[in-house]
């Protein structure tokens, strides 16, 4: 029998991290934030003096990515990224080496390899369409940009730290529309993809509803 996977893509900020990651808790399932990896190498070209644009380059780095995920923290070269790989900054270089063909292909394997009993959620942009095709439920999470941009916003100011909503909103649309247009592995919701619109739910009951569609799978 197969492993069961839900995938659940959609834009930034748009909580599907949030919510993939209580699923994963409450069934008991693994759980893998495909973002995170595009984030890591990010960082390890930057550190590493590669260009984010460099794709054999990159291709190269990602094919032999230092990283490891030691409960819920993630380690680059065995040290805890997890904060670092969160920075605007850095996840405006996820969207560009995410962008590259080379880079992509070198991280599918890698990927895959979460799909594992007792079963997987994982969140991203094609977790449905490309790297999990055959997932038992695939869901397109999704929420107004306003929406996005007001809880990136409280996230932010609850961390401390300083935020500015308009700019908030002008870089989650920027990415969003580059994640988009790409030509490999483009965000979109595929036909066999339930679409949750969260902009007026709770977390709690965006994670029903999943809960409630993979029960329906079963
Ligand atoms: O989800 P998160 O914001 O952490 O992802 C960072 C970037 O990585 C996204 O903007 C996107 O370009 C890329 N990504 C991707 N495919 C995935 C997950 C993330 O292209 N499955």
């Amino acid at each position: 029998m197969s492993v069961p996977v839900i995938t659940i893509d959609g834009p930034s900020a748009s909580g599907k991290g949030t919510v993939a990651a209580i699923v994963a808790q409450r069934l008991g399932f693994h759980y893998l934030d495909s973002g995170s990896l595009y984030r890591l190498l990010a960082l390890h070209a930057r550190r590493q003096g590669v260009a984010w644009h460099d794709e054999p380059a990159l291709a190269e780095l990602a094919g032999s990515l230092p990283a490891a995920f030691v409960q819920g923290a993630v380690l680059l070269d065995g040290n805890d990224v997890s904060m670092e790989i969160r920075a605007e900054e850095i996840g405006i270089g996820a969207s560009k080496v995410a962008a590259l063909p080379a880079v992509r292909a070198a991280l599918l394997q890698r990927q895959r390899a979460f799909g594992v009993a007792p079963g997987l959620v994982t969140d991203g942009r094609d977790m449905g369409s490309v790297v999990f095709p055959q997932a038992a439920v695939k869901i397109f999470l999704t929420a107004s940009a306003d929406e996005r941009a007001s809880r990136r916003y409280k996230q932010l100011i609850g961390k401390g730290e300083s935020a500015n909503l308009p700019q908030i909103k002008q870089d989650i649309i920027d990415r969003d529309s580059r994640d988009a247009a790409r030509a490999v592995a483009p965000l979109r919701q595929e036909p066999d993809a339930f679409l949750l619109d969260t902009t007026e739910l709770t977390i709690d009951q965006a994670v029903d509803t999943v809960l409630r569609r993979f029960g329906q799978y079963q």
